[in-house]
């Protein structure tokens, strides 16, 4: 009976120090569980003599039931608390103004890109990519501008080390093929006709979007690395016309002029690159009215057409290459071409959601 006491005096002081609902699970385990205090006395009645068992029986269950009926109070009485607690500190204000969350956007150049590869894709263009480290053979060469050509003056070139241009770290497929294996930073797109021409057989249509290099001073319209678009036609009859024809329309659609601008025009001007014949220099006039040049571009050379294997006597085509860059300098008037590659944050920010 002694210990009966003690438990219940024990148990109404641990009770009322819980504040925690797991804690009074353990104190629950403690003294109701299987093995706890007031089962192991029930247990222990049975050593006991009738009279005995009896009293401490009566006494025992009496306990037993007194512990459970506060056990169900307190817990109760913990989770209300707990309840209020939470609805007091994880109260949502509905009122309180949102955090506008950073949201990120693509570069200027690759959208003025993207929507060149469209724009072309749609009037039947497919893509066609080379390597932006490339062989004498293909950015000069095989172009028809040999070593001794006073033309490799028109492209400054940025030559690789010699160590860089073993033939292991080459490109595949490229190792064997090459007879002059030195290496440098591609200064035009044309090289990717060749690898074109050399591996497809006409009539086809290919555009080549990618990076070009040039070792020259920079300002405010050229930069030592830009983007530079390639344009390849070839078939039986391709013309300057439809050179015309094609670089028009998309000048349209890339710049969209509103209704009361003029449309855009372009002019050819004869000028000169060995591999194209005749070569021109395209002048495109915007809505503001002035002429600007945009791009090189010509008819294919007999003796390219003869290099990469294609007979000049049955198939002719024509060639273009214009700065990416500037297309988009002129679409989001942008006046210094190097914005592009300074990674100024207020100057990108400009164009998310464009
Ligand atoms: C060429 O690179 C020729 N491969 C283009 C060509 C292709 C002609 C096919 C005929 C047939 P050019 O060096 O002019 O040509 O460059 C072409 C265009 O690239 C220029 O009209 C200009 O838009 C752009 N460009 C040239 N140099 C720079 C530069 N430093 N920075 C930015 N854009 C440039």
């Amino acid at each position: 009976m002694e210990e009966l006491k003690k438990i219940r005096k024990h148990f109404e002081k641990k009770l009322k120090e819980i504040v925690d609902p797991k804690v009074l699970e353990t104190l629950e385990v403690e003294y109701l569980g299987r093995k706890g205090k007031l089962t192991q006395i029930l247990r222990s009645l049975k050593n006991r003599t009738g009279a005995e068992r009896r009293k401490i029986g009566k006494a025992a269950n009496e306990l037993k039931e007194r512990l459970e009926r506060l056990f169900a109070v307190a817990k109760k009485d913990l989770e209300t608390k707990h309840l209020e607690r939470s609805l007091r500190e994880e109260r949502i204000d509905v009122t309180a103004p949102g955090h506008s969350m950073p949201v990120g956007g693509v570069h200027p150049l690759t959208k003025a890109a993207r929507e060149v590869i469209d724009i072309f894709g749609r009037m039947g263009f497919a893509v066609a990519e080379g390597p932006e480290a490339e062989t004498e053979r293909y950015n000069f060469d095989a172009l028809n501008i040999p070593a001794d050509h006073p033309a490799r003056e028109m492209w400054d070139t940025l030559w690789l080390k010699p160590e860089r241009t073993n033939p292991k770290s080459m490109p595949a497929g490229l190792a064997g093929k090459i007879r002059n294996p030195k290496l440098l930073m591609r200064t035009h797109t044309s090289p990717v006709q060749i690898r074109f021409m050399e591996t497809h057989r006409p009539p086809f249509k290919i555009i080549s979007p990618g990076r070009v290099f040039r070792h020259e001073a920079t300002d405010a319209s050229h930069d030592i690395q830009f983007w530079q678009l390639e344009g390849l036609a070839i078939g039986r009859e391709v013309s300057v016309a439809n050179l015309k024809w094609t670089l028009e329309s998309f000048f349209n659609q890339f710049f969209q002029p509103k209704a009361g601008e003029l449309a855009v025009e372009i002019r050819l001007r004869p000028s000169y690159f060995p591999f194209t014949e005749p070569s021109f220099e395209v002048d495109m006039r915007g809505g503001d009215g002035d002429w600007m040049e945009i791009a090189g571009a010509g008819m294919v050379h007999p003796q390219v057409l003869r290099n990469c294997g294609i007979d000049p006597n049955l198939w002719q085509g024509f060639a273009f290459g214009m700065g990416i860059d500037r297309l988009a300098m002129l679409k989001y008037k942008i006046p210094d071409i190097r914005l592009f590659r300074e990674n100024d944050i207020k100057f990108l920010k400009q164009f998310i959601g464009k």
